[in-house]
């Protein structure tokens, strides 16, 4: 039986980490449309720079959380495929254990925009920064900004396709296409599930909903899955 897993924001809020969209989130405090857009950066390439080299120095304090570890738990343990995707930028799965789809990209990574190359992003980025493959001065963090096509899609295609159960975890269901990931699920002939602080936006597309903090639900029901095994 196949599982295939959905993370974001939330899953790495009980890290110190701030999610997007709740109270006090990360676009509460800064406008989406200077900091995570390709026409913000070429507006402002210097503040979009900075806004990456602050939240890539808040991440290097976090220590991944309960539920990120029930989650390489379940990867090392389960009997069949778990194929964890997310759409954090944070490094926190991999500090857990797992093997994570990054279809947001990592900040810890960075991207020459002339040949492409991706290489270990130093803490402090900066526009300066050399291409180590091409010598070109043309960084930016290697991450997805809205109106860029997410990563890995047909992979995660593959995945919604044989999954037999979906479950997404600590996601508003608001960014497409990943709120759309449980639909494919469902049309695919999974089961789904929907494990979160509140119901998403997409919460009654979902066979069932926990509600509460990833720390408590993810084990217990990583707990449960590795029972049935
Ligand atoms: P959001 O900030 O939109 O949603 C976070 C979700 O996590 C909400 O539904 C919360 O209820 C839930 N949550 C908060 N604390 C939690 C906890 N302790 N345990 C469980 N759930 C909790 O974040 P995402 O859905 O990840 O994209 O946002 C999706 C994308 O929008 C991000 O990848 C990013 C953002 O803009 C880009 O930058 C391209």
């Amino acid at each position: 039986m196949k599982i295939v897993i959905l993370t974001g924001a939330g899953v790495s809020a009980e890290s110190g980490l701030g999610t997007f969209r709740d109270k006090g989130g990360v676009w509460t405090k800064y406008d989406l449309q200077e900091v995570a857009t390709p026409e913000g950066f070429a507006r402002n390439p210097e503040k979009v720079i900075d806004f990456y080299n602050m939240r890539r120095r808040n991440a290097a304090g976090a220590k991944p959380n309960a539920a990120h570890f029930a989650l390489a738990r379940l990867q090392a343990e389960y009997r069949h495929e778990v194929a964890l995707i997310t759409q954090n930028v944070d490094s926190l799965h991999e500090a857990a254990g797992s093997e994570a789809i990054h279809m947001h990209g990592a900040h810890g990574q960075a991207r020459c925009t002339t040949c492409d190359a991706r290489w270990t992003a130093p803490l402090v980025m900066s526009l300066e920064d050399t291409c180590p493959e091409c010598s070109a001065t043309t960084t930016r963090p290697d991450v997805v900004w809205f109106g860029e096509v997410p990563l890995y899609l047909p992979e995660i295609a593959e995945h919604l396709h044989t999954a037999d159960l979906f479950v997404a975890i600590g996601t508003s269901g608001t960014v497409y296409p990943a709120a759309g990931f449980v639909a494919e699920a469902t049309g695919a002939g999974a089961r789904t599930v929907e494990l979160n602080l509140e119901p998403s936006n997409v919460a009654g597309q979902f066979d069932d909903v926990i509600l509460g903090p990833a720390t408590e639900t993810v084990p217990a029901w990583v707990d449960q899955v590795l029972q049935a095994d």
